[in-house]
């Protein structure tokens, strides 16, 4: 089931872009160092939606280990929606007949030597129309603790229908006001349980989001609704990110969704593009498959640490288009430039795409590598021209 109110969303997205947060002095972000670089790991939404188990979730924890993606840095496993059950006569929150004992699955999966992270929403029902958070921030952010919850992800849902019941044209502001107050509620509530819980807000970018998610606490945020599983979607999403660069860095980023690599609706082409994008943009990367399924094709893009080490470059400036049609770069700590030429047109063709090295900041010769490739392309001068296939990319890390 999905909740189907979003459209009044677009009322208010197009309210003041820059409302600044009066409502949450004390919701500092939970501090950088607990995303110090985009976070990483598994969520159980894309692939498995409402019918996630416990034992989907063990089983994604033990191929994380197995597979070699824990070592190469995802490390969260976080139970998206449609684990809830009902509220007990005290309100306290408990799982339903699919994941018997939450408390016990958060133990399994510290076990593996990973994280272990669980959904909610600040309105009474989530999006699949299960129990939400409304009136029991604390209670819940409590019970999240006492289960070894390391990262919540906290998505609009029905609170949209609590911020409806005040009506705009009376006072413009009080929708957003409300839903800042809303995330910084749990914020606090999360900083309260003293464990450090990574806070991503899921409300699909509306109200510019990026200008206020540091202030109520957000350690990520979606900047857009959701992604599927289809080359449009993914690129329309993806490229989409041009010109929120300023709003990323550590302890805070832009999340252009889930990543859909593995899941079957694109070539390997396209699921290369959207690794190298999202590593690119500073995005999170949590992988959104079936991991117990997971072949070799798609193992090798979701663990490619020479495109990891991109995502994760501890400077965290988020990368930017620098020119046509799709070549976007990413200053890295080492003095090194990450670029990715994308061939997005649209029709069958492989194409032929030129990097100019003094668009991406470089005069005189540069050493380049392919990170895709894996391979040391020498010193070159000038300019770099490489086929790129359809709906594919090309990735490199250039320097002097
Ligand atoms: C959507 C959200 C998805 C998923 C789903 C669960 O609102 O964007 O990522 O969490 O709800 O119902």
């Amino acid at each position: 089931m999905r909740f189907h109110s979003r459209p009044f969303l677009a009322v208010y997205a197009s309210l003041a872009m820059t409302l600044i947060c009066q409502l949450c002095p004390t919701a500092k972000a939970q501090s950088a160092e607990l995303a110090a670089t985009p976070p990483m790991g598994w969520n159980s939404w894309n692939h498995f939606a409402e019918k996630v188990t416990d034992a989907d979730v063990r089983a994604a924890a033990d191929a994380m280990v197995s597979s070699g993606m824990r070592d190469a840095g995802y490390i969260y496993v976080n139970v998206d929606d449609s684990w809830e059950a009902q509220r007990d006569a005290q309100g306290n929150i408990h799982s339903n007949s699919k994941f018997p004992d939450m408390k016990a699955l958060g133990d399994y999966v510290h076990s593996k030597g990973l994280k272990f992270g669980i959904y909610s929403s600040p309105g009474p029902k989530t999006c699949g129309g299960y129990e939400g958070s409304y009136r029991h921030e604390q209670q819940d952010a409590n019970t999240y603790a006492s289960w070894g919850v390391d990262f919540l992800k906290y998505d609009l849902c029905s609170y949209m229908d609590i911020m409806k019941l005040h009506d705009p044209s009376q006072d413009p502001h009080q929708a957003q006001v409300m839903m800042q107050e809303a995330y910084s509620k749990m914020h606090e509530a999360l900083v309260n349980t003293h464990r450090p819980i990574v806070y991503s807000l899921c409300q699909y970018g509306v109200d510019s989001v990026w200008e206020w998610g540091p202030q109520v606490g957000g350690n990520m945020w979606r900047t857009t609704d959701d992604i599927r599983d289809n080359y449009g979607s993914m690129a329309l999403i993806g490229f989409s990110q041009a010109g929120l660069e300023k709003f990323a860095g550590p302890g805070h980023w832009n999340d252009p969704d889930m990543l859909e690599i593995g899941n079957g609706g694109m070539t390997a082409d396209q699921y290369r593009t959207q690794m190298s994008l999202w590593a690119i943009l500073s995005a999170p990367l949590l992988a959104g498959n079936d991991l117990s399924k997971i072949d070799d094709t798609t193992k090798n893009i979701l663990i490619n640490k020479e495109v990891i080490a991109v995502d994760q470059d501890k400077r965290g400036i988020q990368g930017s288009r620098i020119g046509p049609p799709q070549i976007w770069m990413k200053p890295l700590s080492d003095g090194s430039k990450a670029v990715a030429l994308f061939n997005f047109v649209t029709d069958d063709e492989a194409e032929p795409l030129t990097l100019k090295f003094k668009d991406v900041g470089f005069s005189g010769p540069v050493h380049v590598r392919d990170l895709w490739a894996h391979k040391d392309l020498g010193v070159l001068y000038d300019s770099y021209t490489v086929t790129v296939p359809q709906g594919g990319v090309v990735m490199l890390r250039i320097w002097q």
